[in-house]
């Protein structure tokens, strides 16, 4: 049974979505196994995001990604990384498919709601990084 690893971004829990975005979550067949809500420090986002070093984005993405509450979380089920890229929708929410996450409640590709970990090794690294493993209970 695969792990990936999720984050509801702060445009999200600002605007109360915690529950509307966990209910898709479940509906599509996914176990949050693991949830905590945190305010990422600098470092944390900058680690977390240090693939997107070099884009010209990088400092406003970590910017947001501190400007508010997060919720970390993981998702478990089969093929959960797939499924859940697929009930995320494409990065730019203008772009996403009907009924996705990032279509029914991103506000633009910087704020676009949630995040999740594209592959496995990913996942593992970024599930890591926010939990420790008697936090997480499948
Ligand atoms: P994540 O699940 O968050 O990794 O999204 P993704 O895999 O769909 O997108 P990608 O990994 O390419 O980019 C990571 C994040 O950077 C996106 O989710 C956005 O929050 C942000 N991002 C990507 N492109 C832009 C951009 O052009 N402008 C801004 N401000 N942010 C961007
Ligand atoms: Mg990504």
């Amino acid at each position: 049974i695969e792990r990936t690893f999720s984050i509801l971004k702060p445009d999200a829990t600002a605007r109360n979505l915690t529950g509307a975005i966990n209910a898709l979550i479940e509906k599509a067949g996914l176990r949050i196994v693991a949830q905590k809500r945190i305010r990422m420090t600098r470092e944390q986002a900058e680690t977390f995001y240090a693939v997107h070093k070099a884009r010209p984005f990088f400092g406003e993405l970590v910017d947001f990604m501190i400007s508010g509450p997060v919720v970390v979380q993981v998702l478990e089920g089969e093929g959960a990384i797939l499924k859940y890229r697929d009930i995320m929708g494409a990065t730019d929410p203008s772009k996403a498919a009907d009924g996705t996450i990032r279509k029914l409640h991103a506000k633009s590709v910087g704020e676009n709601s949630v995040h999740g970990s594209d592959a496995t090794e990913t996942a593992a690294v970024e599930i890591a990084q926010f939990f420790s493993g008697n936090e997480i209970v499948g």
